[in-house]
């Protein structure tokens, strides 16, 4: 099942680090991602990394020497910046972003960049003092000012032994960096889509909470998703195992009410929100404020209503909502529609192996405020994420 790189030609260029290893990293990941990877490499990479450990990774030629007269790439230096979808400079040195900035272009990589009319990544890895100098600033905000992306550094510490920003982002970060950057101007771009995620916990004392098996992952899946088609994406998410996708938005939020203050605040200026958490219908009445302890009684917790978010939240964006049944799924989901009065809900059915809390997958069923109903099949939720998206495009298209 394709994600955003399938079949994609990244050109990752390797610069003269200590980072350089990473992009070995880096390299065998965009290719397990369907990636067509073709590396260059400055004189400084190759004394940190051999050109075949790339080479055993991408299985194709390692650009190393311009004028390589046995090079595939002899005759024709600029043919990768042709066929490139994307340049990815990781690690770049402060050296490489200077003559980026002026636009040298005095060995393969510098020359290919300056050849390509294809999207440039640059993920810096220096010394802290390196990165704070006027110098280099300069060039970096020169670079973004020509459209070009930057990734990091990021604070941590350095291979100086100083602690500071230099840290190149980390490869399984920089794939969310690179299918962004891909997408930048895609069909979502200038759209802002809120979406919640995650199970909300509502707290019965300061240890203990009720929950729900929500794991996440359609949610983040689904921002994703909304980044790399150009949107500004922005994720409310209860609690989750996940880490925060790059160059997403991310507000975290505990329980229900915290969801809908959040969710009330960045609709303002949305054009759409997915609620695709599973928001608790029920908390505690009143949550204790020691720790209860045991006795040997029994125990009850009186539940009060949380409130709805999607019914109740005001203002003129799309709204999706997420029905997650066992029984009945198109006679409930679309009774789910009128009574939230909704543009679109994404209905599953949570008895489905293939559909159910923490799968990668998910089978939904989607039905629109006029009760059409659109059977999609197993899909990532990756997959699911788009295919919604594409709805809330042509929704939004339409509103226009
Ligand atoms: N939702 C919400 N606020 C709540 C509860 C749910 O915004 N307090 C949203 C969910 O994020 C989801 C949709 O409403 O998008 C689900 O609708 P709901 O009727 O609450 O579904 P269930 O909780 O499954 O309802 P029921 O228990 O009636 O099946």
């Amino acid at each position: 099942m394709a994600g955003p790189l399938a079949g994609k030609h990244v050109v990752l260029g390797v610069t003269g680090s200590i980072a350089s290893f990473k992009a070995v990293d880096l390299a065998s990941k965009l290719v397990q991602s369907g990636a067509l990877v073709d590396v260059i490499m400055t004189y400084g990479a190759t004394q940190f990394v051999t050109p075949l450990a790339f080479r055993s990774i991408t299985h194709r030629e390692v650009v190393t020497d311009t004028y390589d007269v046995s090079s595939e790439f002899a005759n024709e230096h600029v043919a990768l910046a042709r066929r490139a979808d994307i340049v990815v400079i990781a690690p770049a040195t402060v050296n490489c972003i200077a003559k980026l900035a002026v636009g040298l272009a005095d060995d393969p990589l510098t020359t290919t960049v300056i050849a390509t009319a294809a999207p440039l990544l640059v993920a810096p890895a220096m010394d802290a003092n390196m990165f704070d100098h006027p110098a280099t600033q300069d060039n970096l905000a020169k670079l973004r000012s020509r459209g070009v992306a930057i990734a990091g550094p990021m604070p941590g510490r350095l291979a100086s032994g100083l602690m500071g920003m230099g840290r190149m982002v980390e490869p399984v970060e920089l794939l969310g960096h690179i299918s962004a950057a891909l997408g930048r101007s895609g069909d979502l771009s200038g759209r802002t889509i809120v979406i919640s995620a995650g199970g909300t916990q509502e707290p019965i004392d300061p240890v203990r909470v009720i929950t729900n098996n929500s794991s996440g992952k359609m949610g983040y899946a689904l921002a994703e998703a909304a980044r790399d088609r150009g949107a500004r994406a922005v994720l409310v998410t209860a609690p989750t195992g996940l880490p925060n996708p790059p160059l997403v938005e991310v507000v975290n939020v505990r329980t229900a009410e915290q969801m809908a203050l959040a969710v009330e605040e960045q609709v303002t200026v949305a054009d759409a929100l997915v609620m695709a958490a599973a928001v608790a219908d029920y908390r505690p009445a009143t949550a204790a404020e020691q720790k209860i302890k045991k006795s040997d009684d029994e125990l009850s917790i009186d539940l009060a209503r949380t409130r709805d978010i999607l019914a109740t939240v005001q203002g003129s964006f799309l709204r999706v909502g997420f029905a997650a049944e066992s029984e009945n799924l198109v006679a409930n989901a679309s009774d789910k529609v009128r009574r939230k009065s909704l543009d679109l809900i994404v209905a599953n059915d949570i008895t489905d192996a293939d559909s159910g809390f923490g799968s990668d997958t998910n089978r939904v069923v989607l039905i629109d405020r006029q009760l059409n109903v659109e059977e999609l099949p197993l899909l990532t939720k990756y997959e699911v994420g788009h295919r919604i998206l594409d709805r809330i495009r042509d929704l939004l298209a339409k509103a226009d």
